[in-house]
């Protein structure tokens, strides 16, 4: 197969792990003798650097014309302190989601087994964990008309939601659900918001052509704590931008560290593919942040091309670096000197080696590795 792979590594430690998920990519393409053709555009903090925009004409052109775009982060501290600032970096990520139309994402939250104690909750609460997340991510308060009054005083953002929006997204995640555990839960705000209505009444609808997916409601609030104290009650979460935002973050508690959480975005046209997790920009260039979200991501792009067997490979590449604590020093206490190149390096590896990976583990650890 040949693909064309827009890559937009962005800020922070975007471009260090994103060169990991090349890395892995180029190895699965070399064993499985396919084309990955990558493509760099600059976005963010890093192309209003250059460009003065966030999002240059340039970078959506490549991605347009792109059969799918990896994404690093995006993010900068000097933005974040600076409410006035017109620009921000943000905005390149925004707009390239709408630009592309990426209005389904899809955040999946598992709990390894190797990395149970890593989470700050109980082993027995998140054990066996295994939710989707289906986030809006094109619609409501995001996107919403905002102003900010002349005299400074009074901020609006409006939440808008229409039924084509809702109907889309939530048709996918309906499917998920039938291919999981026939559950589908939707988290909104109905008791308040009216945006939050128009979501029950049209996923409720729905559901009729969906008769094998037991439907659930949950209020945000409520499911802020019931994803913490009790996350193996769900299998498919549906809900809108912000509440997905949040949620998913949070969700990377279960999960031990938000450097493992991928995500896929996709439309009609065009998909994309990144880490949830943001720029840690205090990080940039010191070879801690974690690149597993993002060879994670890599593997979504993967399973969408139905490359089912190299998908499963890289996921068996990242087991085994969890199982041996082949990881950065977010996961890692005992051997805090495993760096982002060195994780990519030995995921790398297994993929070309899948047999002999183990031998070198001690190695490893030494630092005397042949492999890394
Ligand atoms: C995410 C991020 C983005 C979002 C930011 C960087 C705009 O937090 O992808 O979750 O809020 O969507
Ligand atoms: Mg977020």
């Amino acid at each position: 197969m040949t693909l064309d792979i827009a890559v937009l590594p962005g800020d922070g430690v975007g471009p260090e792990v994103i060169a990991e998920a090349v890395k892995v990519l180029k190895a699965i393409g070399l064993v499985y003798e396919h084309t990955f053709n990558f493509k760099y555009g600059l976005v963010g903090a890093a192309a209003i650097k250059e460009h003065q925009t966030p999002l240059p004409e340039a970078t959506v052109k490549l991605c347009k014309e792109a059969d799918a775009v990896l994404f690093g982060a995006i993010g900068d501290k000097a933005y974040d302190i600076d409410p006035d600032a017109k620009i921000r970096p943000e905005q390149g990520l925004l707009g390239i989601r709408k630009a592309l139309g990426l209005y389904t994402n899809i955040r999946p939250v598992i709990a390894y087994p190797d990395l149970l104690n890593k989470s700050s909750l109980k082993v027995r609460q998140i054990k066996d964990t295994d939710i989707v997340i289906y986030r809006e991510l094109t619609g409501g308060i995001y996107f919403g008309e905002k102003n900010l009054s002349a005299d400074g005083n009074t901020a609006r953002d409006v939440c808008e939601y229409h039924r084509y929006e809702i109907e889309r997204i939530a048709h996918e995640a309906f499917k998920a659900a039938q291919s999981r555990k026939h559950k589908l839960t939707l988290v909104d705000k109905a008791n308040v918001l009216e945006s939050s209505r128009l979501w029950r009444r049209v996923v409720i609808a729905l559901s009729k052509q969906y008769p094998d997916v037991t439907l659930e409601f949950m209020f945000i609030d409520n499911a802020a704590v019931e994803l913490i104290k009790n996350p193996k009650q769900f299998d498919v979460i549906l809900t809108e931008n912000m509440f997905g935002d949040i949620l998913s973050e949070e969700a990377s508690v279960i999960v031990g560290s938000v450097g493992l959480l991928a995500s896929s975005s996709h439309g009609e046209d065009h998909s994309m593919f990144e880490p949830i997790h943001g720029a840690y920009t205090d990080a940039k260039n010191k070879g801690i942040a974690n690149p597993i979200a993002s060879i994670l991501s890599a593997a979504l792009l993967l399973d969408h091309f139905d490359l089912a067997d190299e998908a499963a490979l890289v996921r068996d590449a990242v087991d085994k670096s969890l199982n041996l604590h082949i990881t950065t020093p977010d996961l890692n206490t005992k051997y805090n000197n495993i760096s982002t190149s060195k994780v990519g390096d030995f995921i790398e590896d297994f993929i070309n080696n899948p047999e002999e990976t183990n031998l070198n583990f001690t190695n490893i650890h030494l630092g005397q590795s042949t492999i890394i």
